[in-house]
């Protein structure tokens, strides 16, 4: 309540301040909605066990990784290889120093997780366009600046040409996965934050879920081995799906626009717009307040403008709660 009272105060404020000029207006910081911090779960001195040696396995193969090669960047685990074509070098070890392997972070299948992206299936136009962005300096992150993003800024940066058509070719060519389920609750499993990502905490203790998203791993271990099979869970506040569904499809009375004219009838991306269908909620709501603060101002951003102007963080919320329920 407090929190959607200020978003419109905010959004009255940047009103005036546009009708003062538009050169003030160009060079004020725009300050509409409070960070939604749930979506940057982050400790950096977080202390990881060191490896004990044992050989990690996942459920329905027959392959062994050990946990230094899970942690090597240079390397992306190939747990089932039947799921996927061959990954390209790029995508399976990267190159040394500063391209580390996409397929480490983003899994072998481009599946991703909360604290990055999903790529599989994005249009390969798109996907190239980011790297660009990153490249250049016109995509950031707002928040905290947690390691992966910056790093996914140092690998674009050290990328050649060669390596971003050869990766935009293999992700772009891969059927996204449905793989989160979202409950709509007023309360929600313990959780705690594993440097980057949200994990359950082990037991049967609840907390109130309050306005927020908690987005994690079904099997965090499987999580861990960055296995593309993994699945998760997206407790979201009770009546988000229906709110999203609004906005989403309707634009709510010019609030913003109908998805569907620019990402297509499914929401699964049209032409060299990328898919929003069935994508991490976390992600999304990172993505739809970076594209409002104007950290991500990329090549193709401008469109996204008036989407995403009047927006609160509680509409980012639920949006991202219904496009999560989407088969993607
Ligand atoms: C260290 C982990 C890491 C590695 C390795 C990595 N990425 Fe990323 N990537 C990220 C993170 C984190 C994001 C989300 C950043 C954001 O919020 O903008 C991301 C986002 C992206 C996006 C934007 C997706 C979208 O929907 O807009 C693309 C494209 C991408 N990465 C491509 C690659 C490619 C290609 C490689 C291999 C050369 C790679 N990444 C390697 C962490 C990584
Ligand atoms: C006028 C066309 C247009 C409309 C309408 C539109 N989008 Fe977009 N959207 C785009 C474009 C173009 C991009 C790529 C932006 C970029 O590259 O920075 C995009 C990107 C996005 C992204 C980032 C995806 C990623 O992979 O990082 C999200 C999230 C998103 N849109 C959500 C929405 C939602 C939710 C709506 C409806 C409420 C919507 N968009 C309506 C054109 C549109």
């Amino acid at each position: 309540m407090q929190s959607s009272k200020m978003g419109v105060v905010a959004t009255l404020l940047v009103g005036l301040v546009s009708l003062t000029g538009s050169a003030l207006a160009q060079t004020s910081p725009v300050q509409l909605t409070p960070l939604p911090s749930w979506a940057y779960p982050w400790v950096p001195d977080f202390k990881l066990p060191p490896d004990d040696g044992i050989p990690r396995r996942v459920p329905d193969s027959t392959v062994t990784h050990t946990v230094t090669q899970e942690r090597d960047l240079f390397f992306a685990p190939v747990w089932h290889q039947a799921d996927h074509p061959a990954l390209p070098e790029v995508v399976a070890r990267g190159r040394k120093p500063d391209v580390r392997a996409c397929g480490s972070c983003h899994r072998a299948e481009g599946t991703g997780g909360p604290e990055n992206a999903s790529l599989a299936g994005l249009p390969a136009a798109y996907i190239i366009q980011q790297i660009l962005d990153y490249k250049s300096g016109a995509r950031k992150f707002s928040g905290p600046q947690r390691s992966p993003n910056v790093l996914m800024t140092a690998i674009a940066k050290g990328m050649n040409d060669a390596e971003i058509q050869e990766a935009a070719a293999y992700f772009s060519a891969l059927k996204p996965k449905q793989n989160t389920t979202v409950i709509e609750s007023d309360t929600v499993p313990k959780t705690f934050i594993v440097r980057v990502f949200v994990a359950k905490l082990p037991g049967n203790e609840a907390e109130a879920l309050g306005r927020r998203i908690v987005e994690f791993p079904v099997d965090v271990d499987q999580f861990e081995h960055r296995d593309t099979r993994s699945k998760f869970t997206a407790y979201v506040p009770i009546g988000s799906i229906a709110k999203g569904e609004a906005l989403v499809k309707t634009g709510a009375q010019g609030k913003t626009m109908a998805c569907a004219t620019c990402h297509g009838a499914d929401l699964k991306g049209l032409g060299d717009i990328p898919s929003i269908a069935g994508r991490s909620p976390s992600y999304i709501v990172r993505q739809l307040y970076d594209l409002q603060q104007g950290t991500r101002a990329g090549a193709l951003s401008a469109p996204m403008k008036l989407v995403v102007e009047k927006l609160t963080d509680q509409d980012m919320m639920s949006i991202a709660s219904y496009l999560a329920t989407q088969t993607p």
